[in-house]
């Protein structure tokens, strides 16, 4: 019980914090955001997906003009839906809920929902730089990504690699993909990209929308 309330206050903290950083950089980047035995499950159960081959190769674009396109994107995916999300799944879903909430007291961003997938980088996947909005539409305003990767080294490769300025490609920032971490920025702000993985990457990643 009094774990509970403490986690409970903890991740209020948290959502705080990740708030007032988008208000002022538009990104923050945290460690230990979830307690680790559901960093853990969640691995788990990624894994156990790719084992009984409930992962797709994810897609470029949306709706029609939506295709496959291994030069740009190598990861395997499987989107979240809260009717068939695992306790563990949903856990992060409710967590995920109150930051929400917590992002549109501070940023008046109206944001409504979220969509977001598992995503599995065999070794050697990777996905070129892009920014999280399509063209043309802004419907994604706030990029969350959770990692799940235990012991991950920077000979691992799988590097988020964005960068801060558009106009100054040589200026970026890496960020391994380690378990706990949680990376959170405006979508239509920042370019990024995943560089090869040496290892088997896995991640939670998904948007804030706004309403269609
Ligand atoms: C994405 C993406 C980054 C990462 O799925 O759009 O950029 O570090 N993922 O997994
Ligand atoms: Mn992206």
């Amino acid at each position: 019980m009094l774990k509970g309330q403490f986690e409970a206050a903890e991740i209020v903290d948290n959502n705080e914090r990740i708030a007032a950083a988008l208000l002022e950089q538009g990104l923050i980047t945290l460690d230990d955001f979830l307690p680790p035995a559901l960093v853990a499950q969640l691995a788990t159960e990624a894994i156990d997906l790719r084992r009984g081959e409930g992962l797709r190769p994810a897609g470029i674009g949306r709706g029609p003009s939506q295709h496959l396109n291994e030069g740009i994107r190598g990861d395997q995916i499987r989107w979240l839906e809260p009717d068939t999300a695992t306790p563990a799944q949903r856990h992060y879903l409710e967590i995920l809920e109150a930051l929400r909430q917590a992002i549109n007291r501070h940023l008046f961003l109206g944001l409504f929902g979220f969509e977001g997938h598992l995503a599995l980088y065999p070794p050697g996947a990777y996905y070129r730089k892009h920014l999280d909005q399509f063209q043309g539409t802004q419907h994604r305003l706030v990029t969350v990504i959770l990692y799940l990767n235990p012991d991950w080294r920077d000979e691992d490769g799988g590097q988020l690699r964005i960068y801060p300025d558009p106009t100054d490609e040589g200026c970026h920032q890496d960020l391994l993909p380690v378990a706990g971490r949680l990376v959170c920025f405006l979508s239509g702000d920042f370019p990024h990209e995943v560089l090869p993985a040496r290892r088997e990457r896995l991640s939670i990643t998904g948007w804030f929308r706004q309403r269609d």
